[in-house]
């Protein structure tokens, strides 16, 4: 790959010394500090210094970004810079000072451990970006015929991060068959970031020291009755700094074919670097074209934070799921601002094509029982992808018994493969409806508020008077016909989840 370094990965490894630009004691040049990951890889920062008298100017280039630096300044050996201007609350300090033929680089960061870098004189490529690679013009990726439900499986990011490996999967993939996580219908095992190493000399994507071996780990995962998940992106870097796909998006489809891979998530991370927004399509439409033409079924997971209206274009380009929204975290606030924001969206969902509001964070413990009944409930009504994103060996009775609800499961599978809408909003409680096939409804009647709240629904107000019968999914009671009223009471943060079916079907 022409006039850039990689960030990771053993094929290309930045020279680091013997090029010495600047005169002696300057700092102008291209500074190249290698962490490693702990896999064979390394995530590097560049930082491109330009020194002029005592000042200092340049900037910071890690694989998904590049911040020009503010107010540098040098005081003898020793000198300092920041990410952005004192007003800015996120803004980095970095403080540095000689030693030897390398700096030593501290970066203070708000909130967080000071952390210490060396970094070495690099090559002039060091940091710089490939060529451009102009989008393809647009037309329609041919459907898949995949995923005419919400996908369902595990995605390692959630829980595991940077630590997932392959006794991981496999140890995921084993507790899945055994602990009715299988037979509930999750039959994905998606490995996310962290599992690429460089190129071979032929272009060809090479796994690092975690995954030595994918297309066993495959295998593996098949002879258990499940599919295997992998992650990429379309810029030269993931999110975490591994190799991307960028510029080999046809090699990786067959790679990931010749492996045996069910399923890509494709996350946009540093193609920010090389395109803009409005070429999101394009871009995506190249790898959904790449997938296709392996000729294998790979289901087409889309991860670009629901920018650009991606629900109005994810499926022209083969996507059969697109995320609506940045990452969700183990908190009631990060979950319910998601799956309460979701509403607007809704009609864009149809089998094979599914709004995607972030992976699961049910068992991660940052949430109570009750949330985390109300995350599986409201993903339920959203007809979302069901990817649990906990350590499914360690996992808690009461914890599968969320996940794996037969009745909750049904409501997010239905064959209508239509997403549930809020019909009405009091205060902290909301209705949310999902129609489901046969007449059937699903309602959820939340609680978004601090205490527990008495709720009356009216027949009329759902348009369900006469002839109704009522189930309450989480108490599993069938609660005999609904009458002219409902009364109920939700607990704080917590759901009354509802089927509704008709007694004439
Ligand atoms: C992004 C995605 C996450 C995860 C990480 C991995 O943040 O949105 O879901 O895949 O990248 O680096």
């Amino acid at each position: 790959m022409k006039g850039f370094s990689r960030f990771s990965g053993f094929a290309a490894v930045v020279v680091a010394i013997g090029v010495v630009a600047g005169a002696a004691g300057d700092l102008t040049g291209r500074w190249v500090s290698r962490v490693p990951n702990g896999d064979g890889t390394f995530r590097e920062t560049v930082f491109v210094l330009n020194q002029q008298g005592t000042t200092l100017t340049g900037s910071v280039i890690s694989p998904t970004s590049e911040q020009p630096i503010a107010d540098g300044a040098i005081d003898g050996d020793t000198f300092s810079f920041a990410s952005a201007p004192a007003t800015n609350p996120r803004r980095v300090v970095y403080r540095g000072a000689r030693a030897g033929d390398e700096l030593r680089i501290t970066i203070v960061r708000p909130g967080r451990p000071d952390q210490t870098l060396t970094a070495s004189r690099g090559p002039d490529s060091a940091g710089r970006l490939p060529d451009r690679i102009p989008p393809p013009e647009l037309h329609p990726v041919p459907d898949n015929g995949l995923a005419r439900t919400p996908p369902m499986g595990w995605n390692s990011w959630n829980k595991f991060r940077g630590a997932v490996d392959d006794a991981t999967v496999r140890a995921i993939a084993d507790a899945m068959a055994a602990n009715g996580m299988k037979q509930a219908g999750y039959i994905y095992v998606n490995i996310d970031d962290t599992w690429e190493a460089g190129r071979d000399s032929s272009g060809r994507i090479l796994t690092n020291r975690k995954f030595p071996d994918m297309k066993a780990l495959a295998d593996y995962v098949h002879a258990k009755g499940l599919k295997l998940g992998i992650y990429s992106s379309p810029g030269p870097f993931t999110c975490a700094g591994y190799e991307g796909s960028y510029g080999h998006e046809v090699d990786d489809a067959r790679t990931y074919a010749a492996w045996g891979i069910d399923y890509l998530k494709y996350d946009w991370c540093s193609a920010a670097r090389i395109y803009r927004d409005h070429e999101m399509q394009a871009v995506y439409q190249k790898m959904g074209d790449a997938l296709r033409a392996t000729g294998r079924p790979i289901v087409f997971s889309l991860c670009q934070y629901g920018r650009q209206d991606v629900w109005k274009w994810g499926a022209d380009v083969g996507g059969n799921l697109w995320r609506t929204t940045g990452d969700i975290s183990d908190t009631w606030e990060s979950m319910s601002r998601i799956g309460f924001n979701q509403d607007e969206i809704a009609p864009y969902a149809k089998p094979g094509h599914w709004n995607d509001p972030d992976m699961l964070e049910i068992g991660n413990g940052g949430m109570t029982e009750a949330e985390y009944r109300t995350h599986m409930s409201l993903w339920a009504i959203l007809a979302a992808p069901l990817l649990a994103g906990n350590d499914l060996q360690t996992v808690s009775p009461e914890i599968l018994a969320i996940l794996t609800n037969r009745d909750v499961i049904a409501i997010d599978q239905d064959a209508l493969g239509q997403q549930g809408r809020r019909m009405k909003k009091d205060g902290d409680v909301e209705i949310w409806v999902k129609p489901l096939s046969g007449g059937a409804r699903a309602i959820g009647v939340f609680n978004r508020g601090g205490a527990a709240a008495p709720v009356s629904l009216r027949c009329d107000d759902l348009q369900l008077c006469g002839g109704y019968t009522m189930r309450d999914v989480w108490a599993a009671k069938d609660l005999g016909p609904l009458g002219a009223t409902f009364s109920t009471s939700v607990p704080s943060h917590g759901v009354v989840l509802l089927v509704v079916r008709s007694v004439r079907v």
